[in-house]
């Protein structure tokens, strides 16, 4: 049963999903870039990576439907015959607030998390880790044997996400950004099919999903 969350008057069916990403999605995602990253990537980076034949990019979007919300003022009929003639038997998501997104690259044998992130408003609520959970679970899906990735030296927050998923720190490129000249810190997963990896993957998703039950299906 999702959440219900009261806006004035009007009780509306808040659920979240996971997607990949659509051309559509590409202002909000600028929005959660721009609040998250001293040098956001511009739109045509987007478009360009979603025809990228390497990359696979999802986002969590918090769809609004009209399930426990009343119809149009004056028109509820009117309103039950244009979903019925749109051969709608789910409600028509009218609305969706994307919380965040991730970016992955399948190299060789490697999964490379190229961008995470979560709108700001949203943080310390579960969502990067279940961004995270996600990448983890697609590359797997598709064999890969690790999951890597760089994030800036004094982001720690990140790294703490990453070390409670076993991320070990493999080196650093020295000034990798080149806007301000800082170190990156090389992360990476150990291999994602030992048997001790997969039960810690397995434990934390449970326990996310205990914690975060309005973040999964
Ligand atoms: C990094 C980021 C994606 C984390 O997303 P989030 O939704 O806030 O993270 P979650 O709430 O899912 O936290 C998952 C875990 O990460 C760790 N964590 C996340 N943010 C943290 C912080 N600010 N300080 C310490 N630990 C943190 C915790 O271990 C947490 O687990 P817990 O809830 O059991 O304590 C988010 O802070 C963000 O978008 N930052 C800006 C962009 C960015 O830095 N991206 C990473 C580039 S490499």
């Amino acid at each position: 049963m999702p959440p219900l969350y009261t806006f004035g008057d009007m009780r509306t069916a808040i659920r979240t999903r996971l997607r990949p990403m659509v051309e559509a999605d590409i202002p909000q995602v600028l929005d959660i870039e721009r609040e998250s990253f001293p040098s956001p990537w511009p739109q045509t980076a987007y478009k360009r990576e979603l025809t990228n034949k390497i990359a696979r990019y999802f986002v969590l979007a918090e769809v609004r439907d009209d399930e426990g919300a009343p119809p149009p003022a004056g028109s509820p009929g009117i309103w039950a015959s244009v979903r019925r003639a749109l051969g709608a038997t789910e409600p028509v998501p009218t609305s969706e607030y994307l919380l965040g997104f991730v970016g992955v690259w399948l190299m060789v044998n490697e999964a490379h998390i190229v961008t995470i992130a979560v709108r700001e408003e949203h943080r310390r609520m579960g969502v990067g880790e279940r961004l995270l959970l996600a990448a983890i679970e697609l590359a797997t899906d598709l064999d890969q044997e690790a999951v890597t990735l760089e994030v800036r030296a004094s982001n720690e927050g990140a790294q703490r996400m990453y070390e409670k998923y076993a991320f070990n720190r493999m080196g650093l490129r020295k000034r990798y950004y080149t806007d301000n000249n800082e170190d990156a810190v090389i992360m990476t997963t150990p291999d994602l099919f030992t048997a001790g990896y997969k039960k810690l993957v397995g434990e934390l998703r449970a326990r996310h999903q205990e914690r975060h039950p309005d973040l999964w299906p």
